[in-house]
């Protein structure tokens, strides 16, 4: 017994210094893989004695991963997707009450999410919904340029359309509920139901299906309109459309974790994050969201949203746990259900 603790006591004694002191952050983070590791490698650059765990998942599925693990949490901070599933997380207490000393600097639909929910959140960007179509596919099969939500319903793009699964994406929950607050419910899932028809496959990741657009492997995408741009940016033959009706949006945000294990760590690249000077770092990773920081400037590729149709996107109703639970299980059971036409 001796023996053994005297060995205990050695290698203990032999752990590199760092090792016992290192400080951690776990760090789900719900945008584009490219912004995540962008802002990670920044973060450690200026704080090197924080090393960051990232994983990115999407805007649902965090939601989901931070309800199973409520009672022993793995994750210290949430940064980005879309705000409803914060907002549910926030109602539902899994994340905490914290106000950043950079309150001040955002604008007021960043701050309406802290609002909203008690502080549980805040919002560091945002963007429109519309949809990025490949113009080189539209012209070699003779397609006209959908302007507006009713001409993705034309059988001729039948196979062309792809659109994630609104519970693992908050992209397309925020299509859901964009639709739902355009048309009204039932009209949304008739709506719904004849898109289906066109549709060749329902991502897990919001911005997949653009992607599979530029690649050629789809006609066109239903995504945040930024995430559209990003790809004509890099090059590839997509135009960006912001529907005629007009059109929801998100307010990208930020939550910490209720009882979660580096809360300090967590709040250092909480109020890093909502700096300007971080929040201009993001176009270098091509993400071309509105900023919340009021001091950060807007790259020229972001979506001028004063020249696009928004409705009044009640977030409080569709963050509400009720309203978004209740939509997903009609989706499953109407939409996600049906097999392929
Ligand atoms: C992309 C967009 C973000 C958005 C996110 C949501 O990364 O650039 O603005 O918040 O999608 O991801 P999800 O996979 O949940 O739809």
């Amino acid at each position: 017994m001796r023996g053994k603790l005297a060995a205990l006591a050695v290698s203990t004694a032999m752990l590199p210094a760092f090792a016992a002191g290192a400080a951690e952050l776990n760090l789900i983070c719900a945008a584009d893989v490219v912004v995540c590791e962008k802002l990670v490698s920044a973060f450690e650059a200026e704080h090197s004695d924080i090393s960051v765990n990232m994983v990115r998942l999407s805007s649902g599925e965090t939601y989901a991963k931070i309800r199973a693990e409520a009672r022993n949490p793995q994750t210290d901070l949430w940064w980005g997707g879309t705000g409803d599933p914060h907002l549910q997380a926030a109602a539902d207490g899994l994340t905490a009450v914290y106000e950043s000393p950079r309150m001040s600097e955002l604008h007021d639909w960043a701050l309406k999410q802290a609002e909203v929910s008690g502080n549980r959140t805040v919002g560091v960007y945002s963007g429109a919904l519309g949809w990025g179509y490949n113009t080189k596919i539209f012209e070699e099969k003779g397609l006209k340029e959908p302007a507006c939500w009713s001409d993705l319903l034309d059988p001729a793009l039948k196979g062309e359309i792809q659109i994630a699964d609104p519970n693992s994406s908050g992209t397309a929950y925020t299509a859901l509920a964009t639709l739902v607050q355009l048309m009204g419910e039932d009209e949304a899932f008739e709506y719904l139901k004849a898109l289906h028809a066109n549709i060749s496959q329902y991502t897990k990741s919001g911005s997949a299906p653009v992607k599979a657009a530029a690649r050629g492997e789809a006609g066109l995408g239903i995504v945040f309109m930024h995430d559209a741009v990003a790809q004509s940016v890099e090059g590839f033959p997509i135009k960006t459309i912001a529907p005629c009706e007009g059109t929801g949006f998100e307010v990208g945000s930020m939550s910490i974790i209720e009882n979660a294990q580096n809360p300090d760590e967590a709040k250092i690249f909480y109020d890093w994050v909502l700096s300007a000077e971080v929040q201009n770092l993001m176009p270098e990773a091509g993400s071309f969201q509105l900023p919340s920081n009021k001091a950060a400037v807007a790259s020229e590729h972001v979506p001028d949203m004063s020249q696009i149709k928004l409705i009044d996107y009640d977030f409080a109703e569709f963050g509400s746990a009720e309203r978004r639970q209740a939509l997903l299980a009609r989706w499953d059971k109407e939409i996600g259900g049906r097999a392929a036409d």
